[in-house]
């Protein structure tokens, strides 16, 4: 039965107070929805404003590289200390448990694999539809800038971008490097610009020398790939330089799967990311953590 009562007793219209007003703390992300701003608050920690996330979408193109050859094994231990798992659908509804409830960033683009010359040609591999149904909180496509697959693959991006927008699921533009790919400053700078102006609401890239102008040029967050497995200080090294030049999250595969000790490597890349802490500082707590 209507509660009549109450609607005659409501009288608290605090009337003197403005409704509340926030910032959100998502770089250029203001005017977006309300169920993209939520999507988003899972992937960026909504206090840090920033996000760690263990990629292990690499099977999509490379099949079981090292660390990754049983994901059910080597990736599950590891989910507690991101934010978001960035995954194919195929590894995370075989070997994810639903139940670890983190955000997905979910691998939406794909087409080549080693055994071909080059990996440079994809197409979009995953409907919007099965993108709801797997909860994704953002999609990740994959960009060739500069290559003879440019068109195609920004295409494949701005399709996708344009679902996601139908639904509110972010996606998230990924600056591919390869054999035809160069790595300098100028690149960077006008690849994550471009996925940028293009509408992704993120963009993943790679850090490379004033990565600060790469950050202030693009509108949008910058998340860096951890790249080839490097010495554990240096790749938290890495991390902490990305950062503190502008980046808003670390999507860190190989360095922390491949490490001598993947739990210590995780926890220790989280206190980067969320608590500030430096390299020398995050590489002690590592080392700490791996002798227990
Ligand atoms: C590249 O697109 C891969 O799909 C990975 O997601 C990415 O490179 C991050 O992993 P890693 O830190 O191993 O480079």
């Amino acid at each position: 039965m209507a509660d009549l009562i109450g609607n005659k007793e409501a009288k608290e219209y605090y009337v003197d107070i403005p409704q509340a007003r926030s910032q959100f703390n998502v770089k250029g992300m203001d005017n977006v929805d309300w169920g993209m701003k939520d999507r988003l608050s899972r992937i960026f920690n909504p206090k840090t404003g920033r996000s760690l996330m263990l990629a292990f979408d690499h099977g999509y193109f490379m099949g079981s590289t090292r660390g990754l050859e049983r994901i059910d094994i080597g990736i599950q231990s590891l989910a507690e200390d991101v934010d978001a798992l960035m995954g194919t659908r195929g590894a995370i509804r075989t070997s994810i448990s639903p139940t670890f409830n983190k955000a997905v960033a979910l691998r939406v683009s794909a087409g080549s694999t080693m055994a071909s010359e080059d990996i440079i040609r994809e197409t979009i591999a995953v409907d919007i539809e099965d993108a709801i149904r797997m909860n994704a909180s953002c999609m990740a496509v994959q960009t060739f800038i500069g290559t003879e697959e440019e068109r195609t693959s920004l295409d494949n991006l701005v399709k996708v971008i344009d679902a996601g927008n139908r639904y509110s699921i972010p996606t998230m533009g990924v600056v591919a490097v390869g054999k035809s790919m160069e790595r300098t400053t100028r690149f960077f700078l006008l690849a994550t610009r471009v996925l940028a102006e293009l509408g992704a609401q993120m963009v993943k890239t790679y850090y490379c020398d004033d990565f600060d102008k790469v950050a202030a040029a693009c509108p949008v967050p910058l998340v860096v790939a951890g790249g080839k497995k490097l010495p554990e200080k240096e790749a938290l090294e890495l991390a902490y330089n990305a950062l503190q030049n502008g980046a808003a999250g670390i999507d860190m595969g190989r360095n922390i799967f491949q490490s001598e000790d993947p739990k210590a490597m995780v926890k220790a890349v989280a206190k980067v990311v969320h608590e500030n802490f430096t390299a020398e500082h995050a590489y002690e707590y590592f080392l700490e953590l791996k002798n227990k």
